[in-house]
């Protein structure tokens, strides 16, 4: 059964069940600080759980797309070594809210996996939670009399906290599960160890492919659980371990979920891989498996959340996703001895083979392919880099280990691996000592732990059940009440406290623009709210202090002239999306997007530097559009079908709920929650400040609107009134400057002229004061002139013979330099280099520079210093 036909398979048979079938949320997270990407599938219904929001079918059923590499599911380092782990992986699952519980959910898997998929019964085990009295929660004797009646008792195996209590993260809606387990050993081996011994147990051929947690209870954080308001099922299957035990392999990269990545790097390669079925493999053939597999499973994470908007970074998220490509760039270097880009070619394999299920893979291909090829070109540049460096750490070595210190700075400042590390020192007969490496990363995590500690405390409620609404697209002013206060110290923030309201005006940070700010006002006290985002399905009010009463009623108002500023700019945004899409083209799409009330910054794919002329035609488009005075047409909860179709863009990367809010100002129109304004005539006037690349294929603009504007040619006015001041106010200053310039060129024509005369005079007497010191004519002296004249000065003394050592100093405006000229026949002869003299003697000018064998240059800091190299020249003859 091809893995095309496993996915459809599935959602066809909870279809039928009842169930909504729902596309796979982004990999990416955006309204969850409890978690960076998606690592199951449950994460994007999280909110029904917890009952902050109402699933719009209460039995749903997809396919996730999930990253396990960061926070309480990391399974980063097993990646590539096992047969069965991944980072990114497919979650199949199907979901009751308050609907379905045990029976049904136990009854439709063993269905679906015996009568649908056909695999056979004796191969199957189950667990079942054994309690934990500590916690209050007992055995599950549901699940245990459920299961009796499906398969032979001994078969259910009792399972512990670790293996059947289901927790998404430290805090949040938990449950005890029942996992099924299948054992894919060949016939001989069942006969020599039972399977049931071997579940849990690491045993490649005997995996767990699905999980069925039962929710009941939410994870507090102070620890403790407490009962949910409804019981909801939650599973989730691996779609590639189904698709090893469906197709008869015993690897998941046996499948045809793997096989066509790993046929395109032996094809680059040359090597080969050999399947899981071939026995006692070499050494050497191990480590091309393990790489190989590094590789084709990394692609597909990399991949997937570049196309879901997250480009690799230095920070967060974007960190996560280049590391983990660097970790197969790394194993590529090492094992598969490529020197070249070269996982970038995989994403062509990959779009053909998931692009129909996941159309983000395919239309954003060139995309993806060229930022990841950008982002292997720049590390196998640092590996060069560090390969280089580690070559001095280990010359500066004396005995036999290197230092730990030493490895991590090679880690830390240039993302150099410490296992290439080690495997190079080893090769050159090294010890890395690990204890010191290990010490400094710790410190170094301690550090940065503090720096990044927060703790959240639980919610105190004060109106129970209430679920929050947002009126803030036609008010800024509101009554409100308070129905819940948390308390959050963070190292970065101090302590802040975040209100939830029962009904709210303020925007809370989202599609790029930044959150609302403004005030609680009751009868007796102001509270400023410095900050509104959104977690999950919750609006939070920031604010540094809480009301002395919480209980009464607030009217909550927007600052307005902020929240003015912002909707200008955001308006302008959509404006100038659609100028860039029609000026560049449709390739274009937004790839990242801030908009404060002070300026607004766009990213988005285009792959050359905008032209001036571009860049115009840009502001004239928006500029139009706003002296159109195009009103806004707002269209609340339209389907999204429906706004698609008449002709609203989408982004990918976005969670877009059935029914959407759509921006039109005349021909433009995105889904958007944004805050607009009315008419486009509000924004004034769009100006372009900067445009610039940021990845591979992505660039940024930076534009300002309105006030913004106004400063803007304010301050250029400012700047050319002082111009004009300095220059004495001319009539015409473009007149005056313009005669300025030509009076420098004339000046600097006759400095030049004069600077050769005196190297002329120059070079005479200094011919008579070059010495002969072991065959070698030598001069090192301080000369008046500047860098060029001392530059002429060489070659005209160089011209005289073939065995000239010639070292001048200049401090031309207090900047003292080094010129070094080597008779091209000494380079040769006497193994003099003037790049390594002016290195050296560069030292005592704290300076440094470089060049040819023959000329080279420094450049320093310490004119006191000159005498002191002048003198050392002499050693290199001697
Ligand atoms: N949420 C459960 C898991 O990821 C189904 O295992």
């Amino acid at each position: 059964m091809k893995s095309q036909d496993v996915r459809k398979q599935f959602l066809d048979f909870f279809a039928s069940n009842g169930h909504l079938i729902v596309p796979s949320a982004p990999i990416v997270l955006k309204d969850d600080p409890t978690l960076m990407f998606n690592n199951s599938g449950m994460a994007q219904f999280k909110e029904y759980f917890l009952g902050n929001a109402t699933p719009k079918s209460n039995r749903i059923a997809d396919t996730q797309k999930c990253l396990r590499v960061s926070g309480k599911h990391n399974d980063l380092e097993d990646v590539g070594f096992d047969t069965y782990h991944h980072t990114m992986f497919e979650m199949l699952g199907n979901w009751s809210f308050g609907d379905y519980f045990k029976k049904e959910a136990i009854n439709w898997a063993w269905q679906l996996l015996t009568e649908v998929y056909k695999i056979p019964k004796e191969n199957l085990y189950v667990s079942v939670f054994e309690g934990n009295p500590d916690e209050n929660v007992p055995f599950d004797q549901e699940a245990w009399d459920i299961w009796k009646e499906l398969i032979d008792e001994d078969r259910i195996i009792l399972g512990n906290k670790k293996d059947n209590f289901w927790e998404m993260g430290d805090q949040g809606p938990c449950g005890p599960c029942s996992e099924i387990h299948v054992d894919i050993r060949s016939a001989e081996e069942k006969a020599l160890v039972s399977g049931k011994s071997l579940v849990n147990n690491d045993h490649p051929q005997v995996v767990e492919i699905w999980n069925n947690v039962f929710m009941e209870f939410n994870r507090k954080a102070d620890g403790s659980l407490e009962k949910l308001p409804a019981q909801h099922v939650d599973t989730g299957m691996g779609f590639e371990r189904l698709c090893m035990a469906l197709q008869g392999k015993t690897s998941n990269y046996d499948t045809d979920v793997f096989t066509p990545l790993i046929e395109k790097v032996e094809q680059i390669t040359g090597l080969k891989y050999t399947s899981n079925e071939v026995l006692n493999i070499s050494e050497e053939q191990n480590k091309t498996n393990i790489a190989i597999r590094v590789v084709v499973d990394h692609v597909r994470a990399v991949a997937f959340a570049i196309a879901d908007g997250q480009l690799p970074s230095n920070t967060g998220a974007g960190y996560v996703i280049r590391r983990i490509l660097r970790r197969a760039i790394r194993y590529g270097f090492t094992f598969l001895n490529t020197k070249e880009p070269f996982i970038n070619q995989l994403v062509a394999v990959l779009a053909n083979q998931m692009g129909e299920f996941f159309p983000e893979i395919k239309s954003q291909q060139q995309l993806v392919t060229n930022v990841i090829r950008e982002e292997e070109a720049s590390f196998l540049r640092t590996l060069d880099q560090g390969l280089q460096l580690l070559e001095n750490v280990v010359a500066e070595t004396k005995g036999a280990t290197v230092s730990g210190t030493k490895a991590f700075e090679l880690y830390d400042t240039f993302g150099f691996p410490i296992d290439l590390t080690a495997l190079i020192l080893r090769e050159k007969g090294f010890e890395l000592d690990e204890a010191g490496f290990n010490a400094a990363m710790q410190e170094q995590k301690t550090r940065s732990r503090a720096a990044s500690e927060v703790s959240t405390e639980d919610w105190s409620v004060l109106i129970p059940g209430n679920v929050e609404t947002f009126v803030g697209y036609d008010q800024s002013e509101s009554d409100v009440k308070i129905t819940r206060i948390r308390k959050v110290d963070s190292k970065k923030d101090g302590i802040l406290y975040q209100i939830v309201l029962d009904n709210t005006p303020f925007y809370p940070e989202g599609g790029g623009q930044v959150g609302d700010k403004g005030t609680l006002v009751s009868a007796n006290e102001t509270i400023e709210i410095i900050d509104t985002k959104k977690e999950n399905n919750l609006i939070l009010h920031f604010t540094k202090q809480l009301p002395e009463n919480v209980n009464v009623g607030f009217v909550a108002k927007v600052n307005q002239d902020l929240r003015s500023l912002s909707s200008r700019n955001h308006s302008a945004t959509h404006l100038m999306h659609q100028a860039l899409r029609s000026i560049l083209g449709t390739h274009v799409e937004q790839k990242g997007s801030l908009v404060n009330p002070n300026y607004l910054r766009f990213d988005f794919s285009h792959f050359a530097k905008m032209t001036e002329t571009e860049l115009q035609q840009v502001e004239d488009f928006v500029n139009a559009r706003i002296q159109e005075q195009l009103p806004l047409i707002e269209r609340r909860n339209i389907p999204f079908a429906q706004a698609v179709q008449e002709g609203a863009m989408a982004l990918f990367g976005e969670k877009y709920g059935d029914h959407v809010r759509a921006i039109k100002f005349g021909e433009s129109m995105e889904l958007c929650g944004g805050i607009h304004v009315k008419n486009t005539a509000e924004i004034w006037h769009f100006k372009i400040v900067s445009e610039g690349a940021v990845a591979a294929g992505i660039r940024r603009i930076e534009a300002i609107t309105s006030d913004a504007v106004k400063a803007h040619f304010a301050s250029y006015e400012n700047t050319l009134n002082e111009v004009k001041t300095a220059l004495k106010n001319p009539q015409d200053i473009l007149k005056a400057v313009h005669s300025m310039q030509e009076e420098n060129a004339k000046l600097t024509k006759q400095i030049e002229a004069l600077v050769k005369d005196k190297v002329k005079n120059l070079k005479a007497s200094l011919i008579a004061e070059i010495q002969e010191i072991n065959g070698v004519q030598f001069l090192a002296k301080q000369v008046d002139l500047n860098p060029e004249g001392a530059k002429d000065l060489a070659y005209e003394l160089g011209n005289l013979g073939n065995n000239l050592f010639l070292v001048l100093a200049t401090a031309d405006e207090e900047k003292p330099m080094l010129t070094c000229y080597v008779s091209k026949e000494l380079v040769a002869e006497k193994n003099l280099n003037a790049g390594q003299v002016v290195r050296e003697l560069g030292k005592f000018i704290q300076g440094g520079g470089g060049g040819q064998p023959f000329f080279a240059t420094a450049g320093g800091k310490n004119v006191a210093g000159i005498q002191q190299a002048l003198e050392k020249a002499v050693e290199f003859v001697k």
